[in-house]
């Protein structure tokens, strides 16, 4: 293939292009990116089960999207020390929004060490850090005549039983009238060898035998994300990627399986013990810690644009059926409760809910310039009126936000306008073929679907499957269909498909790969951009994350023209750019073929030097996982040849990603 690369025709890329999908799915907020250590810290309930060995994915409910699991209070990841009993009991409410408590009682006649421990979310790390343990405690009022001298808090191995790290809360009592609130730091210098820890609450038993205690709110944070709510490994790696945005809070899990279980903005912030979380979508309660400030403190920590999913008046059914929807003529209520939101995130402390966000510790308004009515809308057949009403409504008062449509009027197939300016949310769980045949999808969209002024967000983008016969793709049932790893094939068909977007800055201008977090103890869906345990050593970023990450980070100002001399796309694909000196150009190449192809670029420019990073594997199948983390991985190029003025050849190797710097003279 002979191209040629001059000056002239250039567009300005798109300023946020790569970027984040987050919703709780997989135990990717509870469990993963909500840095709390303690699984099921309130007793809400929990969909973790108890026993399994952190880093073996033995709990994996893949095939079973969305079970149908009991909810409701559980002791779950809670054990009693020495010989004690745990059992939950509401009628020492902690809060209205936590009523539910656990109850330890602590027989007369008991020695030795007595009290909980809380195994994490499958284990939890413990490594040299400061982690800021605490919780509410109650007593029925001292029945012996101990004195305490303090309550213990500990991390320790759930093999070996040794401590890490303990620290004494020195207390005389604890209140028989209202809960109190404990707090320790644990100043950690060990490095645990593996993450089977457990966290521990305990007493002399000498000096509480015949005691009853009751424990609400627990809590466990290590290091965060430059001090945010945020897991750090999780978050830097988010950040890392070159994220420039994040979407949340859905997905599916914005929705809720009926209108009351919906993710309620309002029920996400403030103090956590007014806190009641809810049933999710997939499958496990979420507490909402990871709540609407959260999110929004991370964009700002992380400099990332929020792209906040707003609740649009139709929640998806458990039973699989059509979903419920608001009425039109309600559709009011839902539109309220949108600018509500928006006034909390944006308006000043004046305001009744810009006082509230204050009150809350930001009294700065966060920034917002982008919001997406609903998701996936086109499960439902009321996207055509409510768009519209919460388009207008939305515009009125905030005309500065660009307002996202999760439909659009593909093939004649959904009654909905996006209006000029607006942005279309286009989802593609696809097969490596339909990456390589779309990559010049966006070359004409505009003209050829009449959308002047309408961009495109591929807000939830992976090859999710192999190439089959058509007709057999089959979300429901994800066993056996969907790829459990993103591997080298997926990189190299997204990544062609993510070249035609690139060359075309002004139709696509958010791109984000779903889903992105995975607990491999709890997937709901596979495959995933990045998967981890409790241990921070597991967190692995797959094929696709190096690919979007090498694509993130080289990246010029405006788009480079490029003419084909020779040949043409297929099995070859590029786009390429120049930053904004002027003085380095990329030229990103794939090679989705078996066979090495010779490439030649000329340009009417002086090219300087080259280097290059390339990601290739053994195999179209080579991916991931945690005992082998980067067989799919950048690494520098090392045969790029001396060249000489402005003409460059190189044989682009077989199945392979590659990114090209050139200094330009
Ligand atoms: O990413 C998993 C799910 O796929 C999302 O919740 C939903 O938006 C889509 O159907």
């Amino acid at each position: 293939v002979s191209i040629s690369l001059k000056n002239g025709g250039r567009n300005k890329t798109a300023p946020y292009l790569y970027g984040w999908m987050h919703e709780d799915i997989s135990h990717s907020g509870d469990g993963g990116m909500y840095g709390e250590l303690l699984v099921n810290r309130a007793f809400q309930g929990s969909g973790a089960t108890s026993g399994s060995l952190p880093g073996v994915p033995g709990n994996s409910i893949i095939g079973s999207e969305n079970p149908i699991i009991p909810f409701g209070p559980v002791t779950t990841g809670w054990k009693p020390i020495g010989d004690v009993f745990i059992s939950l009991t509401q009628l020492h409410p902690l809060s209205e929004a936590l009523p539910i408590v656990l109850q330890l009682d602590i027989p007369f006649n008991v020695t030795g060490e007595v009290g909980i421990l809380n195994e994490g979310w499958w284990g939890i790390d413990v490594r040299p850090q400061t982690y800021d343990a605490s919780f509410y405690a109650k007593s029925n009022g001292p029945r012996n005549n101990g004195t305490l001298s303090g309550i213990n808090v500990s991390l320790r191995s759930n093999l070996t039983g040794e401590t890490w790290v303990s620290s004494k809360i020195p207390t005389t009592n604890v209140s028989s009238f209202e809960y109190e609130h404990f707090e320790a730091q644990l100043v950690n210098q060990a490095m645990a060898p593996d993450s089977n820890n457990t966290f521990a609450i305990t007493f002399n038993a000498s000096e509480v035998a015949g005691n009853t205690y009751y424990f609400g709110l627990t809590s466990l944070f290590g290091e965060t994300y430059e001090g945010t709510r945020i897991r750090k490994d999780l978050g830097e790696t988010i950040v890392g990627l070159g994220s420039k945005f994040l979407r949340f809070p859905g997905g599916n899990n914005l929705e809720g399986y009926s209108i009351d279980q919906r993710w309620k903005w309002n029920e996400t912030i403030g103090p956590l013990i007014n806190r009641k979380g809810r049933v999710g979508d997939w499958g496990y309660y979420n507490t909402n810690g990871l709540g609407l400030m959260e999110y929004l403190d991370f964009c700002e920590a992380g400099g990332l644009q929020p792209l906040l999913g707003l609740y649009a008046g139709f929640s998806l059914d458990i039973f699989g059926q059509e979903g419920v929807s608001f009425p039109e003529d309600r559709m009011n209520l839902v539109l309220e409760d949108i600018l509500n939101e928006l006034e909390f995130i944006t308006g000043d402390v004046g305001t009744y809910w810009g006082g509230k966000r204050a009150e809350y510790g930001h009294p700065e308004p966060y920034e917002l310039n982008y919001v997406e009515i609903g998701n996936e809308d086109w499960f439902s057949t009321t996207y055509p009126y409510r768009f519209p009403i919460l388009y207008q409504g939305i515009k009125q008062a905030y005309p500065h936000l660009t307002i996202i449509s999760s439909t659009f009027n593909e093939n004649d197939e959904y009654n909905i306008t996006i209006p000029s300016g607006g942005i279309w949310d286009k989802h593609d769980y696809q097969t490596p073929s339909f990456f390589l045949e779309n990559f010049d999808l966006f070359d004409n969209w505009q003209q050829e679907t009449n959308n002047e002024g309408v961009t495109i967000f591929i807000g939830e983008s992976s090859v999710f499957q192999y190439d089959v016969p058509s007709g057999s793709v089959n979300f429901s049932n994800p066993l056996g269909i969907h790829i459990p790893y993103p591997n080298l094939m997926s990189a190299i068909g997204e990544g062609v498909y993510l070249l035609g977007a690139e060359r075309n800055p002004s139709v696509i201008d958010f791109i984000a790969y779903a889903p992105s977090l995975a607990n491999l103890n709890w997937e709901n869906w596979t495959p995933n951009l990045v998967s981890f345990t409790a241990n921070f050593n597991e967190t692995v970023k797959s094929a696709s994350y190096y690919m979007e990450q090498l694509f993130a980070h080289f990246r010029g100002a405006e788009t480079l023209p490029v003419t084909t001399v020779s040949g043409d796309f297929n099995p070859l694909w590029w786009a390429s750019s120049v930053d904004e000196g002027d003085t380095t150009m990329y030229f990103k190449v794939v090679n989705s073929g078996n066979s090495s192809i010779p490439l030649t670029i000329d340009t009417d420019r002086a090219l300087t030097a080259a280097n290059g990073t390339m990601i290739t594997a053994p195999s179209l199948s080579s991916f991931n996982y945690i005992n082998n983390q980067t067989v799919v991985a950048p690494a520098p190029i090392t045969n790029l040849p001396s060249f000489n003025g402005q003409t460059f050849s190189w044989d682009v190797p077989a199945w392979s990603i590659n990114v090209l710097q050139f200094s330009l003279g």
